[in-house]
């Protein structure tokens, strides 16, 4: 199958380093489940990439929110259940696909979007936030 996101580019940077460095790492993983789901039919590793995908998440939303927090950034509430959802999103997938109720193409399909949408759009809003504080 030919991932739609076809690795990090330039057009997905925020200008904040410590996030983009974050979302970086975060497309790496994508793209390494993405892969290993359609490649490996070991079910134990399986779980061990989704752990280690869900482990990273928390790291990052939590590491976003503080910077969000110092920032004094009005959207941080909603963000947060932004982010609880997408965690949520991902507990389901895990499961539905463990229980071989969905094929791998749907989780990729979510974690795409996931990025697509919230990663590079909702995310964006924050950057912004920063850079007319910067002017102001
Ligand atoms: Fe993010
Ligand atoms: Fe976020």
């Amino acid at each position: 199958m030919q991932n739609k996101l076809e690795g990090w580019s330039e057009k997905y940077e925020l200008g904040i380093e410590e996030i983009d460095l974050q979302h970086h790492y975060f497309l790496d993983l994508i793209a390494r489940l993405a892969n290993e789901l359609q490649t490996s039919n070991d079910l134990f590793y399986h779980k061990s990439l989704f752990i280690e995908l869900g482990l990273y998440t928390h790291f990052h939303f939590i590491s976003e929110e503080n910077l969000m927090y110092r920032a004094s950034f009005p959207g941080l509430n909603e963000h947060k259940k932004f982010h609880n959802q997408l965690i949520d999103g991902l507990n389901r997938n895990k499961l539905l696909f463990e229980d071989g109720h969905i094929q791998a193409i749907h989780v990729v399909e979510f974690l795409e979007q996931w990025f697509l949408n919230h990663t590079v759009g909702e995310d964006r809003k924050f950057a912004e936030f920063l850079n007319k504080s910067a002017e102001d």
